[in-house]
């Protein structure tokens, strides 16, 4: 049997990496098969097209480039390591999907919904999500949370008005996608989270 791909998105400071890590100790501790891993990354070229991506000396990058370099490293993520798990009948879990390129160069950046799908042919076709959950927080307080931008990163540097953009870019999303894009309260302590997140894997026949 085929396995379910879960993805996890979120602003930058939503707590979607300890989530991550949570679930993780959850399956091995129930000794669940998995393949987990992060976008942009997770195979040796997609962690040299993250690297190009989120250099901070990359100003000049036109959108564009930036949403078919995410787009290219999912596509050589997807083939070489989603794709083959989901056939083993794994359960795979994405830190950050297609959704974070539709919130961040579809809306936050401007470049429309269309481009960024039709740049994400390959995925949308092949790997649609079973169940993506959103963790639910606006930038503002997980900004707080965080302890301001990773000074290194492209991305994180952008500014304020740019990340409220990507939250409303994700509320969009939700509301485009509401069967499978499934919000979680991210205020709530880490491990309050993690039981929802648990509940809500069981609910959509994933656990
Ligand atoms: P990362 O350090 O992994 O951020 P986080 O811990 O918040 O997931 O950096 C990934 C950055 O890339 C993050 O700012 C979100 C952005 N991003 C996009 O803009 N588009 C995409 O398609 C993806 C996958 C990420």
């Amino acid at each position: 049997m085929k396995g379910k791909l879960i993805t996890f998105e979120g602003c930058e400071g939503s707590g979607k990496s300890t989530q991550v890590r949570l679930l993780k100790e959850y399956l091995e501790a129930n000794s669940i098969p998995y393949f987990m891993t992060r976008e942009p990354g997770g195979t040796e070229i997609s962690e040299k097209i993250r690297s190009i991506i989120l250099d901070k000396d990359n100003s000049e990058m036109a959108d564009e480039c930036e949403a078919l370099l995410y787009a290219a490293s999912r596509c050589q993520l997807l083939k070489e390591k989603v794709l083959p798990a989901l056939n083993e009948g794994k359960m795979v879990i994405i830190d950050r999907y297609y959704d974070s390129s539709f919130a961040y160069q579809a809306y936050a950046r401007g470049l429309g919904y269309d481009f960024v799908a039709s740049a994400n042919n390959f995925a949308l076709s092949y790997a649609v999500p079973d169940l993506t959950v959103f963790f639910d927080i606006d930038p503002y307080s997980a900004f707080i949370r965080k302890g301001g931008a990773d000074s290194t990163d492209r991305l994180e540097l952008a500014g304020q008005e740019f990340h409220n953009k990507v939250y409303k870019g994700y509320k969009a999303l939700i509301e485009k996608f509401p069967d499978r894009i499934i919000s979680v309260d991210a205020h709530a302590d880490a491990q309050k989270i993690h039981e929802c997140v648990l509940t809500l894997l069981r609910d959509k026949g994933v656990l």
